[in-house]
C-alpha cells in the first residue's frame, strides 16, 4: 500500500536546520497494524504527517497504492486524502462550537453523499465507538475518553483504508486507552491499515509490527511473531 524510498525532511528557519527525517525507507502492506515508537523529537509525527500527505518530504519517493505522491498538486493530494485517509490526533482536535455529531460529519466534508445517508453514517460511526448517546452534546461536555472516541468516529466515518493515529492514547487514562486500542484493533481486523505513534510499549504490542525511530531514522523494524 505504501512505499517510502529515501525520504528526507529538512525544516529550515533563519538560524537552524533540522533534519526531521533522514533517509527513511519503509514499506507498509494493506491490512497491517504498525506502531511507531521513539523519543520525543525523533520524527514520528513528521513521518505520520508525511504518510498522511499533510507534510511534503524535502526529497525521496512516496508511492501510495502504486501512485507517486510527491509530485501531485494540492488538489490531487486533497482528493487522495479524502478518499483514503483518516487521522486521529493526540489532542482530539474537535471543534468546540460544533456538536459531536457535527464534528463527525466534518469527516465527510466534500463527499457528495445525500443528507440522509450522511446522517446515517455519522450515527453508525458514533455508535461504533460507543458515544452515540452523546451526539447532540458539545465536546466540553464529554470526558477525555469520549472525546477521543468521537475523534476516532470522525476519522472513520468516511471508511478510510488507512488510519493514521498520532498518540491516540497519549491523553487518556489506562481504561480509556484500552478502549481506544480495542476500537483500533477491531478496525484493523475489518481490514483497515493502521499506523499509530505511541509511547506505550504495551499499546505498541497490539500492533503486528513495530518501528523504532531515533534521530530521524528508522533504527529497528520488527514484526511480531503471531
Ligand atoms: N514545522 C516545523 N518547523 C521546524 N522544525 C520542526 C517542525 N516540525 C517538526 N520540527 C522538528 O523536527 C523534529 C521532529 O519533530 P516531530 O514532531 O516529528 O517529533 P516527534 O517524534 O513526533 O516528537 P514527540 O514525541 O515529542 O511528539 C524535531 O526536532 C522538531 O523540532
Ligand atoms: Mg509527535
Amino acid at each position: 500500500m505504501i512505499v517510502l524510498a529515501d525520504i528526507h525532511r529538512l525544516f529550515r528557519s533563519d538560524e537552524v536546520e533540522t533534519s526531521a527525517l533522514r533517509s527513511i525507507d519503509l514499506n507498509i502492506e494493506e491490512g497491517e497494524f504498525v506502531a511507531i515508537m521513539g523519543p520525543s523529537g525523533c520524527g514520528k509525527s513528521t513521518l505520520l504527517n508525511t504518510l498522511g500527505m499533510i507534510d511534503r518530504p524535502t526529497s525521496g519517493r512516496y508511492l501510495f497504492k502504486g501512485q507517486e505522491v510527491t509530485d501531485l498538486d494540492e488538489a490531487a493530494l486533497a482528493r487522495l486524502r479524502r478518499d483514503n485517509l483518516g487521522f486521529v490526533f493526540q489532542s482530539f482536535n474537535l471543534i468546540d462550537e460544533l456538536t459531536i455529531s457535527e464534528n463527525v460529519e466534518l469527516g465527510l466534508v466534500y463527499r457528495r453523499w445525500a443528507g440522509k445517508d450522511r446522517r446515517a453514517r455519522v450515527a453508525a460511526a458514533l455508535d461504533r465507538v460507543g458515544v452515540g448517546h452523546r451526539a447532540r452534546h458539545y465536546p466540553h461536555q464529554l470526558s477525555g475518553g469520549q472525546q477521543q472516541r468521537a475523534a476516532i468516529a470522525r476519522a472513520i466515518v468516511g471508511q478510510p483504508s488507512l488510519i493514521l493515529a498520532d498518540e491516540p492514547t497519549g491523553n487518556l487514562d489506562s481504561e480509556n486507552g484500552e478502549q481506544v486500542m480495542d476500537i483500533l484493533k477491531s478496525l484493523n481486523r475489518e481490514g483497515a491499515t493502521i499506523v499509530m505513534v505511541t509511547h506505550s510499549p504495551k499499546h505498541a504490542d497490539v500492533a503486528e509490527r513495530r518501528i523504532d525511530m531515533l534521530d530521524g531514522r528508522v533504527v529497528i523494524s520488527a514484526s511480531r511473531a503471531i
